[in-house]
């Protein structure tokens, strides 16, 4: 098939064992559980066993690497249109985070490691309780059913080959539809760029898949930015 799926009882990081190992496209690294699981700008990433799905993925893009840094958006809008599917209606947070009912459910992580583009992703399924002020969901939060990490996985998965292999050409459509799904538009957000700390009203998701946003100063266009928050 497309993937080929190895699963672990405990590793530091799925990710990282990814990155260690360089394997081919299309392997998939299932744990349930991580001793050093780790977020975006190098926080931890904590995941309670047997409530949420632990994975990442390796891949090798034909795209050229410059554009590997789409493959962020493109998975975290592979995962809400899967869950979706599932009957979940998802947002994705730009970036990559996405949301169910205005609370975070999935991160997501993706690394370049030599030829390999990792793509890491958390996402709490079962889950009903998180660490003290957290503000967070999961798909049983959101929907009050438990569900078969298994057949999210598996949706998921198959998400993710569409819309990965749209980073190239097919990315005017990525765009499109990550627009449809966008739950920052027409909020005013507070967010850190490299330039310091702004402030302002997001009016679309551009065609390059940055961030445009209104500020006072006038549009403020953003390829990448740390912690987007909603002040609304
Ligand atoms: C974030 O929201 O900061 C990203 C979280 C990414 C977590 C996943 S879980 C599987 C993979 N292994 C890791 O160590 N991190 C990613």
């Amino acid at each position: 098939g497309d993937w080929q799926i190895e699963r672990i009882v405990e590793i530091d990081s799925t990710s990282e064992a990814w990155k260690r190992r360089q394997p081919a496209h299309g392997a998939v690294l299932v744990a349930e559980r991580q001793t050093a699981g780790r977020g975006r700008r190098g926080a931890p990433w904590l995941s309670e066993p047997g409530a949420g799905l632990t994975f990442s993925v390796a891949l090798r893009p034909p795209e050229p690497k410059a554009l590997w840094p789409r493959l962020a958006l493109a998975t975290g809008l592979a995962v809400a249109e899967a869950l979706s599917r599932l009957g979940v209606e998802a947002e994705v947070k730009w970036p990559n985070d996405v949301m169910l009912g205005g609370r975070k459910a999935c991160g997501i992580l993706v690394e370049a490691a030599g030829e390999v583009a990792v793509v890491g992703i958390g996402l709490n399924v079962n889950a009903t309780q998180f660490p003290e002020g957290i503000e967070a969901s999961s798909l049983k939060l959101a929907t009050g059913l438990e569900m078969d990490p298994e057949v999210v996985l598996l949706a998921i998965l198959v998400a993710l080959k569409a819309r990965t292999a749209e980073i190239g050409a097919g990315f005017p459509e990525l765009i499109r539809a990550l627009r449809q799904r966008c739950y920052l538009s027409g909020k005013r957000v507070a967010l850190k760029t490299p330039s310091g700390p702004r402030e302002g009203v997001v009016e679309e998701i551009g065609a390059g898949g940055e961030l445009v946003l209104k500020t006072e100063e006038g549009l403020l266009t953003l390829l990448q930015a740390d912690e987007v928050r909603v002040i609304d």
